[in-house]
């Protein structure tokens, strides 16, 4: 009998995969499809403390294998997601979920952070510290001396699951330095990827960038990020303590995708752009294909092959 399920700080889901925040988690309609899907959870947009209406359009191209956006955290506000999430953990106790937070600045991270530490909800909470989008706000993920500032802030008061979705780094000595950071605070989860920020796609025929925000530069994610995202969940994974499980996203439209990231050490992964494509009938088939991948192994569960990926040096 195969399973596909994970646990992540003490929780079990029943599927390892689910949405990535940002595609099709905006509100309650796309949210409830999350619910009624075959995915292991859901996370919610990333919230400001209030509502935004994000950048100006046009602010998602799409490519074959790629899409590049730049947003700009529209979401509904922290009381809307806060409130669903509530809401849902009252319907049903035994679903652990991802609340996803994103202040513009240390004020409104702490100032959401103590809400929800306040509140009743009990999830796990998504920190968000790589949106690329904000104008004149740099990814808080890639000044390693801030990531250790907000972490120490929001150590000494928050007590709930809590994890950071971070940037992509290019460099093993950045692996090496973020890992130390992180290893030092409680933390359930980390999240990597986020998209590959401030790229730049240009339309040949129009001789035009194809997204209005910041001059044309966004965050490219999609199946052409797989590599770079496979190397963060790897490079995180060997040196992260055991306790911080890592959630894999980037690159994945089939089950094979999936399949990797796990080898890489993932517990459990997220699905944007191609979730953006397909809707929750995605989760069907990549389950699919994920149990008959590890049906033909001869895995039973994940634990079977997480992380193990084998080098030329084994
Ligand atoms: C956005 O809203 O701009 C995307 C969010 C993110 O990349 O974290």
């Amino acid at each position: 009998m195969t399973t596909l399920a994970t646990t992540i700080g003490g929780k079990t889901f029943d599927n390892c995969m689910m949405n990535a925040a940002g595609v099709r988690c905006q509100n309650k309609k796309d949210l409830d499809a999350l619910v009624q899907s075959n995915a292991g959870a859901y996370v919610t947009k990333s919230a400001t403390p209030q509502e935004r209406a994000g950048n100006p359009s046009p602010r998602m191209h799409t490519l074959l294998k790629a899409s590049i956006n730049s947003m700009g955290l529209p979401n509904n506000g922290l009381d809307y997601y806060l409130d669903y999430v509530i809401r849902d953990q009252q319907k049903r106790p035994d679903s652990t979920n991802f609340l996803s937070v994103a202040g513009t600045s240390l004020e409104d991270n702490l100032a959401m952070l103590h809400q929800i530490q306040d509140s009743e909800y009990t999830g796990f909470v998504e920190l968000n510290l790589s949106c690329p989008n904000v104008p004149g706000k740099p990814q808080v993920g890639y000044d390693f001396d801030r990531v250790h500032a907000v972490l120490e802030h929001v150590f000494d008061f928050y007590t709930k699951p809590l994890g950071v979705k971070l940037p992509p780094y290019f460099d093993l000595v950045h692996f090496d330095q973020i890992a130390a950071i992180l290893n030092q605070y409680p933390l359930t989860f980390v999240n990597s990827i986020n998209s590959i920020g401030n790229a730049l796609v240009v339309d040949p025929r129009s001789e035009q960038v194809v997204i209005r925000p910041k001059g044309g530069f966004g965050g490219i994610g999609g199946a052409i990020v797989k590599p770079t995202a496979l190397a963060n969940v790897r490079g995180l994974a060997l040196r992260l303590k055991p306790e911080i499980k890592i959630i894999g996203t980037g690159g994945i439209i089939n089950g094979v995708d999936v399949f990797e990231h796990i080898l890489c050490g993932a517990s459990m992964v997220q699905i944007g752009t191609q979730f953006g494509y397909e809707g929750p009938a995605l989760f069907d088939r990549l389950a699919k294909e994920l149990t008959e991948i590890m049906a033909e192994k001869g895995y039973s569960s994940i634990e079977d092959f997480r992380g193990k990926l084998k080098t030329f040096d084994d």
